[in-house]
């Protein structure tokens, strides 16, 4: 229900149907420049269960499905560059086109490791999708092929995002009432 904005929520940065839209867009562009080949989304858990779904089944071209689950070392957050891998892919990579799928880029440190990592395991071809960056990582570096939205540097939550584990589900981006990060 697209109205249904729950009392923890600020404001409504990115609509569901915004979203909808701009998934709709970066599956065109994905199609035309993989036209004729397959391609192995690589998800970013937990993040990116959204985008991952949506974007696939928006997607003509054929794909298959992985999933990753890392995590930064130290402080949670902000991003050490530092990272670790709880869940590694099930299959290998090598001679694949790989597109990472990502919910938001915000340092960049996470994704600059995450490259490195796949890239060394010889695959065909490696791009991100994100469907957000915030202004740091925008600054830095990174080979962001298709990206959604580029958003002020604001914590948000909805569409994968979470506050503590909380908010993943909304269909929409917001930001949270400042009380709730007090209380
Ligand atoms: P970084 O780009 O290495 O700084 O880290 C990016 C990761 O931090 C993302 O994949 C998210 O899991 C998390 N993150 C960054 N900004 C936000 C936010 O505004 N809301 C929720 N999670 C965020
Ligand atoms: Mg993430």
């Amino acid at each position: 229900m697209t109205d249904d904005v729950p009392p923890e929520i600020e404001k409504v940065l990115i609509s569901e149907e915004e979203i909808r839209a701009k998934v709709a867009e970066l599956a065109a562009q994905i199609d035309r420049d993989y036209a004729g080949r397959e391609v192995l989304l690589v998800g970013v858990l937990k993040g990116a269960v959204m985008i991952m779904a949506d974007l696939a089944r928006a997607l003509k071209t054929p794909v298959s499905m992985e999933f990753m689950a890392v995590s930064s070392y130290g402080s949670s957050t902000s991003s050490s560059g530092v990272v670790r891998i709880l869940k590694d892919l099930d299959r290998e990579v090598a001679d694949k086109h790989v597109l990472v799928v990502e919910d938001i880029i915000d340092s960049g440190l996470t994704l600059s490791w995450l490259l490195r990592n796949i890239s060394s395991r010889g695959p065909a071809s490696v791009e991100v999708c994100a469907l957000l960056r915030k202004p740091e990582a925008a600054k830095i570096e990174l080979p962001v092929k298709y990206i959604g939205f580029d958003i002020p540097s604001e914590f948000v939550v909805g569409y994968g995002l979470d506050y503590v584990e909380r908010y993943r589900d909304l269909p929409f981006v917001g930001l949270l009432k400042p009380e709730v990060y007090a209380g």
